[in-house]
């Protein structure tokens, strides 16, 4: 839906010891969204980190702070990521019931709701929630580290969640294992929103980096 893919690049990849400075080296470089992982060693086998350290990026950029929740269950921690500063929250399909809720319960503190579904669920699970999402985010990869290989079988994935969304203003964003290769693939598959770990934060330069994944999809 957007006339050229956004950039979201995931902190996780970033130097921890220097994360303020990260938010805003990738914010002059160039990035359009700031994506942050949330594990909680349950949903998903590893931890990152909680509210208090998105409250704490939130003054350092202008830029929506894409939020990914990989907890289980999300429901008592929906109030603290809007509160510290999230514009967009997205849960997992899986991660709970009464995922309809969750959603409402995001647009009723004023953000954005977004659904993420991991690389073995099926496309048809966001069909009953389509009115409740701003976004819908296909995992390429089972997620809960960063630097892993893309999952091939994402991009048909992706382009039958875009026939699922046709005429409507809902966002299609993948993540894991997005390099100026696979970008190109699932932009061409209907995805709008690439989310990029260590393509980014690996790289000495950013905004290098950055015009990389975009050049990519210029071709
Ligand atoms: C995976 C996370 C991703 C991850 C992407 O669980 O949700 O956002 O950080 O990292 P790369 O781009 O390195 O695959
Ligand atoms: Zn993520």
């Amino acid at each position: 839906m957007a006339e050229r893919a956004l950039i979201a690049p995931s902190i996780l990849a970033a130097d921890f010891t220097r994360l303020g400075e990260e938010v805003r080296a990738i914010d002059a470089a160039g990035a359009d969204w700031i994506h942050l992982d949330i594990m909680d060693s349950h949903f998903v086998p590893n931890l990152s980190f909680g509210p208090e350290v998105a409250r704490a990026l939130r003054p350092l950029s202008k830029k929506l702070f894409d939020v990914h929740l990989m907890i289980q269950p999300y429901e008592p921690y929906l109030e603290a990521f809007a509160r510290a500063g999230a514009d967009l929250i997205t849960i997992h399909a899986e991660a709970g019931p009464h995922l309809q809720c969750g959603l409402q319960t995001i647009r009723a503190l004023g953000k954005r709701a977004g659904v993420a579904l991991n690389p073995a669920t099926p496309v048809g699970a966001i069909e009953p929630v389509l009115d409740e999402v701003d976004l819908v985010l296909v995992m390429s990869v089972n997620p809960g580290f960063g630097g892993q290989r893309f999952v091939e079988a994402s991009v048909d994935k992706i382009r039958r969640a875009r026939t699922l969304l046709a005429g409507r203003a809902v966002h299609l964003e993948v993540d894991g294992g997005i390099n100026p290769e696979t970008a190109a693939k699932v932009v061409a598959a209907g995805a709008d929103v690439l989310v990029a770990g260590s393509a980014i934060f690996g790289q000495p330069d950013y905004a290098e980096a950055i015009a990389r994944l975009r050049l990519a999809l210029a071709c």
